[in-house]
């Protein structure tokens, strides 16, 4: 499936995600800027975060407890969209996803 990340600066990158991936690990694959990922995916520094497409949150994997705690330590504005990509795998059903990345992520 094909994924789509934009800066801040409008700047998009469409890479071919590979399933079972998180968006975190398909953007630090492809060297894509603006994920840091301390924690390495465990859902633990908020240095992942994405802004979503709003059209396509449903087709991503629920909130989890952490993610939700942590989605209030994140660097810039917690939006309705934001998520961490760490928490989301990527499937068949994610292709054409848009994530925006937040101006900060420390
Ligand atoms: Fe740390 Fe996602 S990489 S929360």
């Amino acid at each position: 499936p094909e994924v789509t990340y934009v800066q801040p600066d409008g700047t998009a990158r469409t890479v071919d995600a590979t399933v079972g991936h998180s968006l975190m690990q398909v953007a630090l694959d492809h060297g894509v800027d603006g994920i840091v990922a301390e924690c390495g995916g465990n859902a633990m520094c908020a240095t992942c975060h994405v802004y979503v497409d709003p059209a396509r949150l449903d087709d991503l994997e629920p909130l989890c407890s952490d993610e939700e705690e942590m989605l209030d330590c994140t660097a810039s504005p917690r939006a309705a969209t934001s998520r961490l990509s760490c928490q989301l795998p990527v499937t068949e059903g994610l292709d054409g996803l848009v994530l925006r990345l937040p101006e900060e992520q420390l």
